[in-house]
């Protein structure tokens, strides 16, 4: 059993990861106050202050790292880049020579969409990035932060859905929560990425862990879509109407970030290194679909302050 650290255990991916690693590990969180009734340990602090993150790291003293930490709205990023850079790029610098000074291995999530989606095919962990936004460019600026001051980290460019604390963070949750009360919705038909459910996402990273990788992986999900067919095979999962969601061009959707419109990234190095297959992306859904039968949704929303 090793203690593993996840800072911002409130977000969408650190509080499924903390919920799925907590069966087989010591699981502490790291939240600036949001969670209240975790059922696993949760650290209140401010880990943009390096004195407090130094302090935490020597009394938990963990054997993992891994930072969930960011600002990943990718227009919030457009509006505040100054904040993006310091959460996204120097932040996780900070982090991985911090847990490089000690010994602790660190994992730091980067995204796939530092590519600019031009190459036809797949992009595999060779292919160059050139990322399209702010978003995109602190988080490749991160990964190559993280790299030097930590050249035994372990970087995963991810993509993932799931249920999260605001209901709202990912693309799983838009077409269930807007579909469910009748709303009609756009869904990208020139966007094409590799979505996972964040279960079968945690369960690889801490794997990752297992293995001791470390180094730069793809780790998305196995089957490459449209954001449009996306939210038809939630539709059909949930017994929702599929006519409710009218193909449409990302271009024509008024973001101001720009979208990469080919997201589709080889996980062969992540599944060779791990000695394994990568899960369906029918598992995924039937999972995210069974948590939502069992009220999963529920219960991690209960974890928060009520006004948070
Ligand atoms: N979602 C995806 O599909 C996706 C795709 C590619 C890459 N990623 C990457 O995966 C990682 C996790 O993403 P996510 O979707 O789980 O993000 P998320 O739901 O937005 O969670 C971000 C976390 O960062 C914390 N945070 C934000 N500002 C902070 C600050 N100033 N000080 C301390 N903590 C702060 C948040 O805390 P509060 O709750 O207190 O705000 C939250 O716990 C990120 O590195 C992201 O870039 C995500």
């Amino acid at each position: 059993m090793a203690r593993i650290l996840i800072a911002g255990a409130s977000g969408l991916l650190g509080i499924n990861l903390a919920l799925e690693t907590m069966r087989e590990h010591e699981v502490v969180g790291v939240d600036r106050g949001k969670l209240q009734t975790a059922p696993f340990r949760v650290i209140k602090a401010d880990i943009l202050k390096t004195t407090e993150i130094d302090s935490i790291l020597d009394s938990i003293q963990p054997d993992w790292f891994i930072n969930c930490a960011a600002l990943a709205n990718l227009e919030k990023c457009e509006e505040d880049p100054i904040q993006a850079k310091m959460l996204t790029t120097d932040l996780p610098g900070e982090l991985a020579a911090a847990c490089a000074k000690r010994s602790i291995r660190f994992l730091h999530l980067s995204t796939d969409s530092i590519f600019d989606g031009t190459k036809e095919g797949f992009y595999t962990e060779e292919d160059e990035p050139n990322p399209p936004g702010i978003y995109s460019q602190t988080k490749l600026d991160g990964e190559k932060v993280v790299q030097q001051a930590n050249p035994q980290a372990i970087i995963a460019r991810v993509n993932f859905y799931g249920w999260s604390l605001g209901a709202k963070r990912s693309l799983g949750e838009f077409f269930v929560n807007n579909l469910s009360v009748g709303k009609n919705v756009n869904g990208f038909t020139d966007v094409i990425f590799c979505p996972m459910w964040v279960n079968h996402l945690s369960r690889l990273l801490v794997k990752m862990l297992e293995k001791d990788l470390h180094g730069l992986y793809h780790a998305v999900g196995a089957q490459p879509m449209n954001k449009y067919q996306f939210g038809l095979e939630v539709a059909r999962k949930f017994g929702l109407r599929e006519s409710l969601i009218a193909p449409q061009s990302v271009e024509s959707s008024g973001l101001t970030a720009k979208r990469s419109h080919n997201l589709w990234l080889s996980i062969h190095k992540l599944s060779t290194d791990l000695g394994g297959e990568i899960p369906a992306f029918s598992t995924g859904l039937d999972g995210f679909y069974t948590q939502f039968q069992q009220g999963y949704p529920q219960k991690i929303r209960s974890y928060q302050q009520p006004d948070a």
